[in-house]
């Protein structure tokens, strides 16, 4: 029987996906913008804009990153200053793997979504996978904005960086990030994982989740 090749499957529909350059290509419930001259990538859902993190979003991010409800429950610190947090965007944020969530209405930054490749993730995973990793404001929470802002994230890694499985893991003690990727279709591998490196790591265990890409 003939295998069907994925990795062409995948690398097709970028090509599809890019062939545009510059123009606004609907995909599945997000809309990938890509600006003609800097080549910055833009994810839209209903609600949200995925958007590369500026230093202008320092005092949006202080003012939710230093809640300690927050940073705890994905493993770092709350921030401590506006200047923590300055850094933060300029040290961590700054890559093409990191997008501040915002607000469609306002453009307020008011979470995170990124994903980590081979090599990075604190999981084994493959030279084809990705995790992905995300926080959402308190103030925001339960109005379904993780899972669109995770959703979107999916179809972008799936569908235009061409990963076949993504990973996803999170605190035994914070099950609402669970919910969030059960909702995105990312089942419990029923394995757990220790990070002594994340804020309290050695005191929780980690639920690994994944979610392998699926030809329709
Ligand atoms: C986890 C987090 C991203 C969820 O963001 P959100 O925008 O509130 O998520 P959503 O509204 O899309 O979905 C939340 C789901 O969790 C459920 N939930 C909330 N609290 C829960 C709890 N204590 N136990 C189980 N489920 C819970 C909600 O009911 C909802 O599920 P439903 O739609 O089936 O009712 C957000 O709380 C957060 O950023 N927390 C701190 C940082 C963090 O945990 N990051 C993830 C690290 S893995």
């Amino acid at each position: 029987m003939m295998e069907l090749d994925t990795t062409n499957m995948c690398s097709y529909l970028k090509r599809e996906l890019f062939e545009e350059d510059g123009q606004h290509l609907p995909h599945k419930g997000m809309e990938l913008l890509i600006d003609r001259e800097s080549a910055e990538e833009r994810i839209e859902t209903v609600r949200l804009i995925l958007r590369p993190w500026r230093e202008s979003d320092a005092e949006s991010l202080f003012r939710y990153a230093c809640d300690p409800d927050v940073g705890p429950r994905a493993g770092w610190p709350p921030h401590k200053d506006i200047e923590e947090s300055r850094r933060v965007i300029r040290d961590i944020f700054t890559n093409d793997r990191t997008w501040a969530v915002t607000l469609r209405d306002t453009d307020e930054a008011i979470g995170c979504m990124g994903y980590y490749i081979h090599g990075e993730s604190n999981i084994a995973i493959g030279e084809n996978d990705a995790e992905i990793g995300y926080w959402i404001a308190k103030p925001y929470w339960n109005r379904g904005l993780a899972t669109e802002a995770l959703r979107a994230m999916v179809n972008y890694c799936f569908n235009i960086k061409g990963f076949l499985t993504l990973w996803s893991d999170f605190f035994i003690d914070n099950p609402a990030s669970g919910r969030v990727m059960e909702k995105c279709g990312f089942k419990d591998t029923g394995e757990t994982n220790w990070c002594s490196h994340l804020y309290h790591g050695d005191d929780r265990p980690i639920h690994i989740m994944k979610l392998e890409y699926a030809l329709e």
